[in-house]
């Protein structure tokens, strides 16, 4: 049994695998036959990629959301595909808190003018002033479970929450007009790519904040610039379109916040997130059946 891995996963449980070989690049410069087991990191697997892992049985995605392996292609080999769902909800509804308050409340902007000796007067200038997280409503775009654990962390800072999703909640163009911080908080789908469309954007009120650990993809991205190029709102971004190309023109921007797909980026995190990929490798040499596997 063959195991590669696009990259080496933190934590203790990586040293419980088999040899694993890691790949020198994705794709891989030639077909590699043997390799049984692909474990890989938001690299695109479809079928150009598949063609050169002529046995291929198991994919394995460090991460929940799977949106970068072509699932119906591997089905069509019997190539099964697993993700590490369960583990990682509390540090994105962290990230996601970091970011709805680095943007409401001016944080980077304000650390710049520290840093660039700008404070000279006893008290800050207007450029500082931010808003409340208390009392304003928050808008979540999906309501399983990362965005619930959003939800629990933004009413414990006095947030009136609000959701959409398909069973349940306000619509979402509703929820676009009434909220001050919108979250998403949906996997990436051919339903949601591009759900956040020109014609909603603009649907969010003026001075409103969208907050993205997501996947960039659901946002209509050239439209989300425009609207933040224009300062009618403001964003907190941790997920693009292209990564890890981020979008030029935001770079500048004072009302955005840009962090580089880190929302389960913790130690602790990580190491879980290996010890799921890991459990899933090991039930599959045993035979056994996959707890996390996905389907179409
Ligand atoms: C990445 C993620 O997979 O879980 C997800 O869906 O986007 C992240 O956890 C992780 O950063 C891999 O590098």
């Amino acid at each position: 049994m063959t195991i590669a891995a696009t990259q080496t996963f933190l934590g203790p449980a990586w040293d419980e695998l088999p040899d694993v070989t890691v790949l020198e690049s994705w794709p891989p410069r030639e077909q590699l036959p043997g390799v049984e087991v692909l474990l890989e990191a938001v690299v695109p697997v479809g079928p150009d990629e598949l063609r050169l892992l002529p046995d291929l049985q198991l994919v394995g995605n460090y991460g929940v959301g799977y949106d970068n392996v072509d699932v119906a292609a591997c089905g069509e080999r019997g190539i099964a595909v697993t993700n590490t769902p369960g583990v990682l909800d509390a540090a994105v509804a962290e990230l996601t808190l970091a970011l709805m308050l680095a943007c409401r409340r001016q944080l980077v902007a304000s650390d710049r003018f520290v840093r660039d000796a700008r404070w000279r007067t006893g008290w800050s200038q207007p450029e500082q002033l931010g808003h409340d997280l208390a009392g304003a409503t928050l808008g979540l775009v999906g309501m399983g479970r990362i965005g619930s654990e959003v939800a629990r962390r933004a009413e414990a800072f006095g947030m009136q929450v609000v959701h959409h999703r398909r069973s349940d909640g306000l619509p979402l163009n509703k929820l676009l007009r009434v909220s001050d911080v919108v979250s998403l908080h949906v996997p990436l789908t051919p339903e949601t790519q591009g759900l956040l469309s020109r014609e909603r954007l603009a649907q969010l009120r003026d001075g409103a904040t969208l907050v993205n650990t997501a996947r960039g993809a659901i946002v209509d991205e050239r439209a989300l610039v425009d609207e933040l190029v224009s300062g009618r709102i403001s964003a907190g971004l941790d997920v693009f379109a292209d990564e890890p190309r981020v979008p030029e023109r935001l770079l500048d921007l004072p009302n955005v916040v840009l962090t580089p797909h880190i929302a389960s980026a913790t130690v602790e995190t990580r190491a879980a997130m290996t010890r799921v990929l890991v459990d899933n490798v090991l039930a599959f040499l045993r035979g056994e059946p996959l707890s996390n596997e996905v389907s179409t």
